[in-house]
């Protein structure tokens, strides 16, 4: 709805541009009609100033650090909620009763098996191959296995899409890492939780009886629901954008997976562990802090900054506690742990970083705990898909429901020669 315009003058000319608000946060100029009327385009590289869309599932304040899935705030539902009732939240906008949400849960759980041909399409891979590679192959080709779940225009293709895609994506996860490691695949086991069957299939062997740790299970549940959502970021927009051309939804996961291996995204999690690994000792900090301020060196502390959260990103403070808490609880002791808290108390009081508003965030911590349980760094942006597939998969279903969308199709600034004719190459 807009209660007020803005006037915009371009050539002498008053264009006014209607001004829309949300239930919260800022209120956005509708430039839809702007080329029509004035013949300009906005410019805004990296979308900074951009909304892409209309969106009720997550709204993030970067201002105070706050974080809301359907309005509930992150660290309620990480303490207090699991991974299956945040899917079912922000895929339906509601907290499920107890009915609900068993029912959610064996739906899910029956889909938790992959095509045995797509077993056989992991022996192409090379065993050294990096699983994020696999994960962008394998999600790819679901379209290839699943063509009765394909027509994005019938809604309960895709809600079942949406249910495999959830179900299979620990079982895909799990695989990448068997394979990697050159041990057989185990398949689900239905009579544990989500977070306790991929556990089970992840470091399981056929050989011998897995029980599942509570502890584990707890924090890894608990990670799944700090990485599930968080708002337009670059992979949930290149799924709306592949989405928008009515691309099927295992096409449009595997882009975001793509997106998301990228070390400013959600490769960062293995990139800040490897760079705290690099580090070592705490005294090996200020040569690296001096390195992330020099503008000439293009190393970056990773793990910190974010486009959005311009204070603590609260994801990152309920990752700090669940890494002290699965730390102790597993008697282990990791000097990496003790290198990432000096490096975020030096960073913080560093006035390159404090002008900045160059906080931790999501990815800062998080390697800390996964290296714990037992993952190597290559599998952190995995599990990061994983977990995120919950949400692309909520956002590409309200794109194709939002009667605003059209294929996202943005102009350019040009800069490059103006027409010229032809020259044969006898004559250059
Ligand atoms: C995720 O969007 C999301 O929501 C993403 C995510 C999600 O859940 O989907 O939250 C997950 O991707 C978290 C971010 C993970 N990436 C990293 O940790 C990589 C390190 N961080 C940076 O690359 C950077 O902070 C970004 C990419 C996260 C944000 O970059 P922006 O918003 O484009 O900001 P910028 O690069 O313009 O930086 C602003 C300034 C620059 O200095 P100036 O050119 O203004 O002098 O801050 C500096 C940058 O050089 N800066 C850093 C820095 N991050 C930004 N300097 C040193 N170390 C850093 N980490």
């Amino acid at each position: 709805m807009s209660d007020t315009n803005a006037t915009l003058k371009l050539d002498g000319k008053d264009t006014s541009l209607p001004v829309l608000s949300g239930s919260v946060g800022p209120d956005v100029v509708d430039i839809r009609k702007l080329y029509a009327d004035t013949g300009a385009f906005t410019y805004d590289p990296g979308f900074t100033s951009t909304a892409s869309c209309r969106s009720a599932i997550t709204y993030i304040d970067g201002e105070e650090g706050v974080l809301l899935h359907r309005g509930y705030p992150i660290d309620q539902l990480a303490e207090q909620s699991s991974f299956t009732e945040v899917a079912y939240l922000l895929l339906h906008g509601e907290l499920p009763t107890r009915d609900e949400l068993d029912s959610f849960t064996y739906t899910i759980s029956r889909h938790t098996m992959v095509h045995e041909q797509l077993a056989t399409f992991f022996r192409g891979f090379r065993r050294d191959a990096h699983p994020m590679a696999i994960m962008c192959g394998v999600v790819g080709a679901l379209s290839a296995f699943y063509h009765d779940s394909t027509d994005i225009t019938d809604p309960k293709q895709r809600m079942i899409a949406s249910h495999r895609l959830i179900a299979k994506m620990p079982t895909i996860a799990a695989m990448a890492y068997k394979y990697s490691i050159g041990q057989p695949f185990l398949y689900p086991d239905n009579t544990l939780s989500y977070t306790g069957n991929f556990l089970r299939m992840t470091f399981g062997v056929p050989a011998e009886h897995y029980e599942v740790n509570p502890i584990l299970e707890r924090a890894m549940d608990r990670i799944f629901i700090l990485h599930a959502d968080h708002e337009q970021n670059a992979s949930t927009s290149t799924v709306r954008l592949a989405g928008s051309s009515g691309a099927n939804p295992f096409a449009c996961i595997a882009a975001g997976i793509a997106c998301l291996w990228g070390p400013a995204h959600g490769g960062a999690n293995e990139a800040a562990l490897n760079m705290l690994r690099e580090i070592g000792r705490p005294e090996h900090i200020p040569e690296y802090i001096a390195r992330a301020k020099d503008k000439d060196d293009p190393f970056r502390l990773m793990g910190f900054g974010h486009r959005v959260y311009k204070n603590y990103d609260p994801r990152a403070k309920v990752m700090q506690q669940t890494a002290e808490e699965v730390l102790k609880e597993l008697n282990i002791s990791d000097p990496v742990l003790d290198t990432a808290r000096e490096l975020e108390q030096i960073a913080l009081k560093d006035d390159y970083f404090i002008e900045k508003k160059l906080y931790p965030n999501v990815d800062f911590y998080s390697g800390v705990i996964l290296n714990a349980i037992g993952f190597p760094s290559d599998m952190f942006t995995v599990l990061f898909a994983l977990a995120r597939t919950v949400g692309w998969v909520a956002q590409w279903n309200e794109m194709i429901s939002d009667p605003e969308q059209k294929i996202g199709r943005p102009r350019q600034l040009y800069v490059g020669d103006t027409e010229r004719q032809y020259v044969p190459v006898g004559s250059r």
